[in-house]
């Protein structure tokens, strides 16, 4: 039988993760996700621009989650909790549902009722979780699993719990690994801000081994009804057509800001509109069907390109490379997605109906 050499991103960056040789490593073969260049984007962007994208939809749950779900669980099974917690707009109750399945442990999550997409509730439900829809918003559900967390003897595994940012770092060193160098802008949506937090600290860490030679600028967006950190406010009622960041008090604010301050990069706003744009361009034109929370990253991008963002950088580099995190698979919203686009043309099963519809 021939065994696989990879093993996960605990495996791989051992030495980087708060893990030790009695740690029992709970993993899916998470990370070692793909860096696919976008010729589509690029183009858009101008001539100087090199997009790549950091298809995390291609992790075993689908999302980014996996990389610090893979800490943060193997962690919690070292301190021999029985059960983890949660609050989450799907992708974290997926994970933390699926990595407690794997390690035997009771999970149970708190999601805001009626506003997770179809996917990711199938997902919880599947693992085999606890789920409770609350009738309050992502935010209410935050706030009571912190609450219970430190009441009770559960494990809490939102980006919260420092295992969790850890592992998510880790994306920021194979990007780093596979380019060869930190690219010049890194791209991402915001919602709670845990992973612009742990990009931040893994650029950092690689950047201090010498692993590149300069740090990147950081781009994060919010979507416009939800973008407490650019308003700097929080919303108490968040709205946007993307659920996963439909966040209105993001625990990782403060963090997010140090990204981009140190960075001297921009947390901006997208709007729906903008969003849905940049879905169906990734779907239609590049072939990479992401979550409309994911294609924020994207649309934020052609922003500030609009808005003249980039020129200081065109006059005064060769090149520009941008890293783009695409958080989820498109899978997770199948009813967003066909709403999204014509439905099938439905004709008699002839030959001459069938070529007639499909414009041969
Ligand atoms: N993209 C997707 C697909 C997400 O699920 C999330 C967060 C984000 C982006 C934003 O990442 O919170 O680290 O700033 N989802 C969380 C959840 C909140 O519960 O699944 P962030």
């Amino acid at each position: 039988m021939k065994i696989a050499n990879y093993q996960g991103v605990i495996e791989r960056y051992r030495r980087f993760l708060p893990v030790s040789k009695d740690t029992p490593v709970v993993t899916l073969l998470e990370g070692n996700t793909p860096l696919i260049f976008s010729p589509k984007i690029s183009e858009i962007l101008g001539e100087k621009f090199r997009v790549f994208l950091k298809y995390e939809g291609l992790n075993p749950t689908a999302s980014f989650k996996d990389r610090g779900m893979t800490v943060a669980v193997s962690l919690a099974k070292e301190e021999k909790q029985s059960a983890v917690i949660c609050a989450s707009t799907g992708n974290t109750s997926a994970s933390a549902a699926a990595y407690a399945a794997r390690a035997g442990l009771k999970c149970i999550v708190l999601i805001p009722q009626g506003a997770i997409a179809l996917g990711k509730l199938a997902q919880a439900l599947m693992h085999k979780a606890e789920v409770i829809a609350i009738k309050g918003n992502f935010d209410d559900a935050l706030r009571l699993v912190r609450d219970i967390s430190s009441h009770y003897p559960v494990r809490l595994v939102n980006s919260l719990n420092p295992h969790r940012i850890e592992g998510q770092k880790t994306a920021a060193f194979e990007i780093i690994d596979t380019l060869g160098d930190a690219p010049t802008f890194h791209s991402l949506p915001v919602g709670n801000a845990g992973n612009i937090t742990a990009y931040w600290k893994g650029y950092k860490e690689y950047y201090s081994y010498k692993k590149a030679s300069h740090l990147p600028v950081m781009l994060g967006f919010q979507a416009k009804g939800s973008s407490p950190i650019v308003e700097g406010r929080p919303f108490k009622k968040p709205k946007t057509i993307a659920t996963a960041i439909r966040i209105g008090n993001p625990a990782s604010w403060q963090k997010a800001l140090e990204a981009k301050e140190e960075s001297k990069g921009t947390i901006d706003a997208v709007t729906d509109r903008e969003i849905v744009y940049a879905y169906k361009l990734l779907a239609s034109q590049e072939g990479v069907f992401v979550e409309p929370a994911s294609s924020a990253s994207v649309a934020g991008l052609f922003k500030l390109k609009k808005e003249g963002y980039f020129k200081p950088f065109e006059k005064k580099l060769k090149r520009i490379i941008i890293t783009c995190t695409l958080t989820g698979h498109g899978l997770k919203d199948p009813q967003l997605a066909v709403k999204k686009v014509k439905p099938p043309k439905v004709v008699e099963p002839l030959l001459e109906a069938v070529i007639n519809k499909a414009n041969i």
